[in-house]
């Protein structure tokens, strides 16, 4: 049997907007994480604290979660590579910080600039950090169906890595297809594999779409009891115009599927639809998500 409840993690101001070539100012993001909460997300991805440098658009982040108007019950995440990332979501009143790793070495140095061992011991501190302050801890885990560099990723090596994240203390941790390589089987193949090294009901699919799979792999998960999955209003990310950026899969979607699988998600469908037309108005193009495009038709 299916999961009867799914908890839908909004990652599209984080990682849609950070792949997106038209860079928004803080206001259009604020309010995009405030249409997110409103329209019923219990956890929207809404801040990195990343170097400016190496992702500029994630540069208001702080002023993103100063003045966003927080909704109770919401969880409002920040990616964290170190503690300098940490010390500003703590700043910021973050609610759960984000350590993001890879289960490829190569991916990992291009990424974050070290190698696997060397990111879970920056982890350390911050983790311990993370729970002195009552924070939510998650753990992100890129390129767990394959590498952009070195290709084929053993379900081993998403094991190991699961498990070093789970001795961090991680509340949750993602499996995630950065590349949306992935097909059906072998998602199933892989969240099985991460499950033994940590509870499956507390394990995330965070699935790319560049391949199309992504609505195929969240039905494959469900059916080995995935139950948290991340996905991006409009398919942001996905911008045809901006050379090797590939969204999430839109959350629009998702939805659309859960409400006809009959599986509850908290989340109201035409809200986020109305999200997807405003942020994609701002980027000054059309949504990407299917269903969100025949439902904003009708
Ligand atoms: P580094 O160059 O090795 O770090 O970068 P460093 O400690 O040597 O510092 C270099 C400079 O960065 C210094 O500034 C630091 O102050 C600054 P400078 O003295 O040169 O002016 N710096 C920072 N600035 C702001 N916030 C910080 C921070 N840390 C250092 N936290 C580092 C290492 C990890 C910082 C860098 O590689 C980086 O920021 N990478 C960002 C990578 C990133 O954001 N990727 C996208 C998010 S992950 C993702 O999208 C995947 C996911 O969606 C899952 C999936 O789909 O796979 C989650
Ligand atoms: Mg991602």
């Amino acid at each position: 049997p299916l999961p009867t409840k799914v908890k839908i993690v909004e990652v599209g101001p984080r990682d849609g907007l950070q792949n997106e070539k038209e860079a928004l100012g803080a206001d259009v993001k604020i309010e995009l994480v405030e249409r997110l909460a409103r329209a019923g997300f219990v956890n929207v991805e809404a801040a990195a604290f990343v170097s400016p440098k190496w992702v500029p658009q994630m540069a208001t982040s702080a002023e993103v979660l100063a003045r966003i108007e927080r909704r109770p019950g919401t969880i409002y995440s920040a990616l964290v590579p170190n503690m300098q990332g940490f010390e500003a979501a703590l700043a910021g009143k973050a609610d759960e910080v984000v350590v993001f790793g890879a289960a490829s070495e190569a991916f990992s140095q291009k990424n974050i600039n070290c190698s696997i061992a060397e990111s879970i011991a920056r982890f350390e501190p911050v983790a311990r950090a993370a729970k002195e302050h009552g924070l939510r801890l998650r753990g992100s885990i890129s390129t767990a169906f394959g590498c952009p560099y070195q290709g084929a990723v053993s379900l081993d090596a998403v094991g190991d890595v699961v498990a070093r994240m789970r001795d961090l203390g991680c509340d949750e941790i993602d499996i995630a297809d950065t590349i949306g390589v992935a097909t059906a089987r072998q998602t199933q193949a892989v969240m099985l594999r991460a499950a033994q090294e940590f509870p499956m009901g507390q394990l995330a699919g965070h699935f790319h779409d560049t391949y199309g799979q992504a609505l195929a792999n969240i039905y494959a998960a469900l059916e080995v009891g995935v139950a948290i999955f991340h996905s991006s209003v409009a398919g942001l990310g996905g911008c045809p115009y901006a050379k090797g950026a590939t969204g999430n899969v839109a959350t629009e979607d998702v939805l659309y599927l859960m409400q006809g699988l009959g599986i509850e998600t908290g989340v109201d469908l035409d809200q986020v639809v109305d999200a997807g037309l405003f942020i994609s108005a701002q980027l000054g193009r059309k949504s990407i998500s299917r269903a969100g495009n025949a439902l904003a038709a009708k």
